[in-house]
């Protein structure tokens, strides 16, 4: 998507792909920095090494805790996190509501991209919240720290994805996000009781698969519920990169068709 972008934009420079060893995040950086890189977008299992090698670190950034796009500027890296934002401006896109109107139930909030969300959906003044995870022992430290983001008027419920659970959550959500990894292999079980799906949710599942849709949009296309998947995500996340690189609005239509004809 983003050398569409920097072609429809005549911008004279190209996008690769760079492999990089874990624990060598900061030569790296180095390295691109001398070589006149614009900037970078970092992946798993990069987003926190980086948080921790940046000159600059973004005040948002910080509290979602990853790093996921470097500007370099005079020699120095800024870092950014372009996933919380991405999250606001694809929920728009996908279901015409802002995240401060709504009502989300995170399902996989202990992990990084779950829990990304969980902080910037705080952060954004959303009405009610439940944070779902298999391992629910783990969701104690984020219930901490989103604790402390919000004056104590927003009720956060959290659970485990045992299917009784859910479905007894589910009558107060507008919005149901997939943060697990299950959805990436065809034969994943699951994550929803079958039949527990109105018309009247939305379903936003991170996952992307070029083979066809997951088994949480297949439910979500059966109860004729609006639905968005983890392209959308990637476009907008994408699109902020583009903004904080080169200070101006990104092309979205031309990265979108990029990314389509990625798809395949
Ligand atoms: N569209 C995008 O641009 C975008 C961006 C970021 C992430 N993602 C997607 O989001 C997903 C999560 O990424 P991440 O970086 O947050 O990974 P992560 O930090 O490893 O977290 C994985 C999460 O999935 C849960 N999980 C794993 N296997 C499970 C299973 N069999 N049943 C139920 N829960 C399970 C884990 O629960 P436990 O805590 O119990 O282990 C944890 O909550 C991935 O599919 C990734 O591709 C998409």
């Amino acid at each position: 998507m983003h050398n569409p972008a920097l072609q429809a934009c005549g911008i004279e420079a190209q996008y690769v792909r760079v492999q990089v060893p874990v624990g060598q995040v900061k030569q790296a950086f180095a390295l691109f920095a001398k070589q006149g890189f614009l900037g970078v977008n970092i992946t798993i299992p990069h987003k926190f090494e980086a948080l921790e090698v940046v000159d600059e670190l973004d005040p948002l950034a910080r509290q979602l805790g990853a790093v996921n796009t470097l500007a370099i500027r005079d020699g120095r890296l800024h870092g950014y996190n372009t996933d919380g934002p991405g999250f606001l401006r694809s929920v728009k896109e996908a279901f015409g509501a802002e995240v401060k109107d709504l009502s989300l139930l995170i399902l996989g909030a202990a992990g990084g991209a779950g829990r990304a969300v969980a902080v910037q959906s705080v952060l954004s003044g959303c009405r009610h919240l439940v944070l779902a995870n298999r391992t629910e022992s783990k969701l104690a430290p984020l219930l901490t720290e989103l604790a402390g983001l919000h004056d104590g008027s927003l009720a956060v419920k959290t659970c485990s994805l045992e299917p009784n659970n859910l479905a007894q959550m589910l009558p107060d959500v507008d919005i149901i996000v997939n943060a697990t990894s299950v959805g990436m292999k065809a034969d994943d079980a699951p994550l929803l009781p079958v039949g527990c799906l109105t018309k009247n949710h939305g379903v936003y599942d991170m996952v992307y698969r070029a083979s066809g849709p997951t088994d949480l949009i297949t439910q979500a296309i059966q109860a004729e519920a609006r639905h968005a998947d983890g392209m959308c995500l990637l476009l907008h996340q994408g699109a902020i990169s583009f903004e904080h690189w080169f200070n101006r609005p990104a092309p979205l239509e031309a990265m979108r068709a990029g990314l389509m004809a990625a798809q395949g």
